[in-house]
């Protein structure tokens, strides 16, 4: 008897041939990207690798060979087909406490904000990823406002990606997820719960139930929201589109404020910011006059 194993067969050859995405199935991926999102991805080689590897894995999920073959499948235009499309091409990067300064005016601000424009004060989180930006929110508004607070904050946490909005509203993060949450406000506002035998730490009521969540695209021709806003958290998701994109949703955005209202976009889009009504109070935050 032989105490040699047999090396397993663990794939086909197929597995490990290159799909080559040609320019031109690049432009037609990234000009759908551009209408339905937004996405401005020039033809240059790093978005062509972004296009490659993020496609590549749809292709490998649905037994697909080629891009063309997924085009086909795209262009038929299911709602799941599509969403699984915005989902691979919408890049999610967040954090808790991302942009700190942000959140250190929202706590100097919040206080006064009651007198200002009443009891039921209205936040609105437009590009909300997989949660730690509004549950970073949730968390201010508790400790700028304490126990017993004179108004009572409602945030709306919108994002065009159903798969990450799902995750933000479910609300539980794994340790590496964590990451910028400092250990106070990790213990006060979240807890540890076991699934699978993996430890989360999932959002307390306290500040899950502060929070809504909803499907949005900015690229809606109009927003329209019954109230207006006080606070809009518009960051890190204007840098993926054009100059004209960008003007446009920002004057959705503004028209979507109550005066006096706050406008806050990430660090590095404040360049392109001018708007008639809205007054720069510091970095990348404005204020609506
Ligand atoms: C890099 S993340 C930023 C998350 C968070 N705002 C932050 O600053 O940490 C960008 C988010 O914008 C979303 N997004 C991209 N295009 C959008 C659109 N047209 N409408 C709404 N959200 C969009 C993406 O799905 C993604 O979750």
């Amino acid at each position: 008897m032989t105490a040699v194993k047999k090396a397993e067969v663990i794939g086909s050859l197929n597995d490990f041939e290159e799909i080559k995405l040609s320019d031109k199935m690049f432009s037609k991926f990234a000009e759908l990207m551009y209408n339905l999102a937004g996405v401005d991805l020039p033809l240059t080689p790093k978005n062509h690798a972004l296009i490659r590897n993020r496609i590549v894995k749809l292709l490998r999920r649905h037994s697909l060979k080629s891009y063309e073959e997924y085009w086909d499948i795209l262009e038929k235009g299911s709602p799941e087909t599509v969403s699984e499309f915005i989902s691979a091409l919408t890049t999610n990067m967040t954090s808790f406490y991302r942009e700190s300064n942000h959140f250190d005016f929202l706590l100097s601000v919040l206080p006064d904000m009651g007198k200002k424009f009443g009891s039921d004060l209205r936040l609105w989180c437009a590009a909300a990823s997989t949660g730690q930006e509004p549950y970073t929110i949730a968390m201010t508004a508790c400790e700028a406002l304490g126990e017993s607070p004179s108004s009572k904050v409602r945030i709306l946490a919108t994002d065009i990606d159903m798969q990450v909005l799902k995750k933000a509203s479910v609300g539980t993060y794994e340790e590496r997820e964590m990451q910028g949450l400092p250990p106070a406000q990790r213990q006060k506002y979240f807890e540890k719960v076991k699934s699978d035998g993996e430890e989360y730490w999932r959002a307390k009521d306290r500040i899950h139930d502060m929070i809504r969540f909803a499907p949005f695209n900015l690229m809606n021709p109009k927003y329209e929201f019954q109230h207006k806003f006080h606070v809009i958290f518009c960051r890190n998701v204007l840098i993926y589109f054009d100059e004209p994109t960008t003007k446009r949703v920002i004057e959705n955005l503004v028209t979507c404020l109550a005066p006096g209202g706050y406008l806050i976009l990430g660090h590095s889009e404040s360049g392109n910011v001018k708007h008639p009504d809205l007054k720069p109070l510091s970095r990348a935050v404005y204020q609506k006059i």
